[in-house]
């Protein structure tokens, strides 16, 4: 049983898992080879994903190896409701919907962890942390978790610190083949498309703040570099801050940058980044967006306290009239605008994130026995598997090191 917006709208996203499937070549070989394995057989995972085409491929893998899936949104805003009327139609308990209250999203958790997983799969920490909150007669059957996002990693890591965390979990973001490639081109095309959707705003010329220069930081200012735009980097860590400025990108503190900013990104995993002293000194049509897992980046509440008046002029797109007579744009309520505002991730890309996705879970089916609780990460052998299998299905040759290359690279002997 399922709780989805209109189960009407399957056809739809059947569609849309069709071009996902046909772009996501890695994953649709993992699939073939579950379906005869059956690695999942008589396992439940239970997942907090953003509820996509993408994520509507790596559930249906699971299912095909054998799992019994159930699966919740992991963003109010994120949710493709055609997508998750297909996916209950193919037999998936989906307790999503887009819009979602505070509430209910909370209580979707719950239903999706009713299943009692051996598995979960989580973006953004929601589903361990109430596993180990709220749920915790739940734990001693899970096998182990995943996570898919920086802020997740950053939240379990905290949790291991400090002793609380109660099963081995997979930091699946920290593996190269995921934010290299999702965090670091994902995001960035993601966020300008958002933006460009709901405003139409021209980039070049424009002076684009990006706040924080992580992977997903670093990707926002090329990008917005490439389409003609000034960029201007914030950062709190002085290597990251270093970095952008080498390479060529403006460095200052936000109290400056907020003063000449057109656009304001914030990718950067913390609360406050942009707060009422900000709005406050930003120029006439300034525009907001978030890309963080949460929606705390941007101080919204500070935002309404400084505004007369908010009118949404367009889908996701809301216009905060200030008392100081200027307005300032938010898009996507401040929540993650690649997926509140625009599709999230191409397929091509979630292709990486989903393949590592799937076989971290048939890794942890696989060896849970042998691991502490804690955060472990993908073994690289996976990594690599992913990499070469895209290549492949690319078309694209690399070298291989000769014999003697691999014994040179193994020796410390030989050197001037
Ligand atoms: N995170 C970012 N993009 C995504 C997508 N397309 N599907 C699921 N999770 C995502």
């Amino acid at each position: 049983m399922s709780q989805v917006k209109d189960e009407k709208l399957g056809f739809q996203g059947r569609e849309k898992m069709d071009w996902a499937r046909r772009h996501m070549p890695v994953l649709a070989q993992i699939h073939e080879r579950f379906q005869k394995q059956r690695p999942f057989a008589g396992k439940k995972i239970a997942c907090c994903l953003h509820v996509t085409k993408e994520t509507g491929i790596l559930v249906l893998a699971l299912q095909a190896g054998g799992a019994q899936v159930s699966l919740c949104g992991s963003n109010p805003l994120s949710t493709q409701d055609d997508v998750a009327a297909a996916l209950s139609e193919e037999g998936i308990s989906v307790f999503a919907w887009r819009g979602i209250s505070n509430k209910d999203y909370y209580q979707a958790l719950n239903r999706a962890l009713d299943v009692k997983p051996h598995v979960v799969i989580d973006d953004g920490a929601d589903l361990i942390n109430t596993l180990h909150t709220s749920r915790t007669e739940l734990i001693k059957g899970i096998l182990g978790g995943q996570e898919e996002t920086t802020t997740g990693v950053i939240r379990l890591r905290a949790m291991a610190r400090d002793g609380a965390l109660k099963f081995p979990v997979i930091a699946v973001n920290d593996t190269p083949t995921k934010h290299y490639f999702d965090n670091y081109y994902g995001t960035s095309q993601g966020t300008l498309d958002a933006i460009m959707r709901s405003t139409n705003a021209l980039m070049a010329g424009k002076t684009l703040v990006v706040a924080g220069y992580g992977w997903c930081g670093k990707g926002m200012a090329q990008k917005a570099h490439g389409l003609g735009a000034k960029v201007v980097v914030t950062e709190v860590d002085p290597v990251k801050a270093l970095t952008a400025y080498m390479d060529g990108f403006a460095v200052m503190p936000m109290d400056d940058a907020a003063k000449i900013g057109d656009v304001f990104v914030t990718v950067t995993g913390d609360k406050d980044v942009v707060r009422q002293r900000h709005f406050q000194s930003m120029k006439e049509g300034a525009i907001l967006a978030n890309s963080g897992h949460f929606d705390c980046e941007i101080n919204v509440s500070e935002l309404k306290g400084l505004s007369t008046k908010v009118q949404r002029i367009r889908d996701n797109n809301d216009a905060y009239r200030l008392k100081n007579g200027k307005t300032l744009y938010l898009i996507g309520e401040g929540r993650l605008a690649n997926l509140a505002a625009a599709e999230g991730h191409s397929s091509e890309i979630m292709d990486l994130s989903f393949s590592d996705q799937a076989l971290a879970a048939e890794y942890l089916v696989q060896n849970a026995k042998n691991l502490k609780p804690g955060v472990h990460e993908l073994p690289n052998e996976l990594d690599q598997f992913v990499a070469r299998t895209k290549l492949d299905a690319l078309g694209v040759k690399i070298d291989q090191l000769t014999s003697e290359q691999e014994k040179y690279l193994e020796s410390w002997k030989e050197g001037t």
